[in-house]
């Protein structure tokens, strides 16, 4: 009878070469590091734009946003949401299609898709937040934040 020896379960992956960037390992990180700093990020987002104003989600309107970009702290904390949210999303859909994709050309067309989705969003979302005008010419001033010159 031959008998063989198991790793002990958490014996790391043997790697081709030495001293490589373990990838999966700080993917594995980024998600429980950038999970608890979601917490903060979406509680605060909802208590802000759901509970505070009282309003719930009938007061989110062009002025409710204009009026609170025109604060950077919430430009940096959406910053933050946008950026860790999909970043996170996107990890965490390239390891369900790692998972679950077994055919090779589609598994890399997905992760392809999924890389060039996740890029396009980040630059798009970056760019509203930043290049917003609260106060755009020709607007009723019934849907502009009170704080816009009278047109
Ligand atoms: C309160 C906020 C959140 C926390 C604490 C959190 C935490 C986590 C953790 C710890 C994992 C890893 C699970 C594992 O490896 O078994 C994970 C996976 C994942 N998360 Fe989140 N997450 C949050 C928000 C989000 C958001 C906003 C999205 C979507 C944009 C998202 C999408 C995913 C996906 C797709 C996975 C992969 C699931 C899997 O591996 O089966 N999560 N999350």
């Amino acid at each position: 009878m031959t008998s063989s020896t198991i790793e002990a379960p958490r014996s790391p992956r043997p790697v081709a070469r030495k001293r490589r960037v373990n990838w999966e390992k700080w993917g594995w990180l980024y998600m429980r590091g950038s999970g608890v700093l979601l917490i903060v990020l979406i509680a605060a987002h909802l208590f802000t734009n759901l509970i505070a104003g009282q309003g719930g989600v009938k007061a989110i309107d062009f002025a409710f946003v204009g009026g609170k970009w025109s604060n950077p702290f919430w430009k940096v904390w959406d910053t933050l949401l946008l950026w860790l949210a999909l970043i996170h999303g996107s990890n965490g859909m390239r390891t369900i299609v790692n998972d679950y994709v077994s055919n090779p050309k589609v598994r890399k067309t997905m992760l392809i898709a999924l890389l060039a989705s996740s890029v396009v969003l980040l630059l798009l979302g970056t760019l509203v937040i930043y290049t917003f005008d609260p106060c755009p010419a020709g607007s009723l001033p019934s849907d502009l934040p009170s704080f816009c010159p009278a047109q």
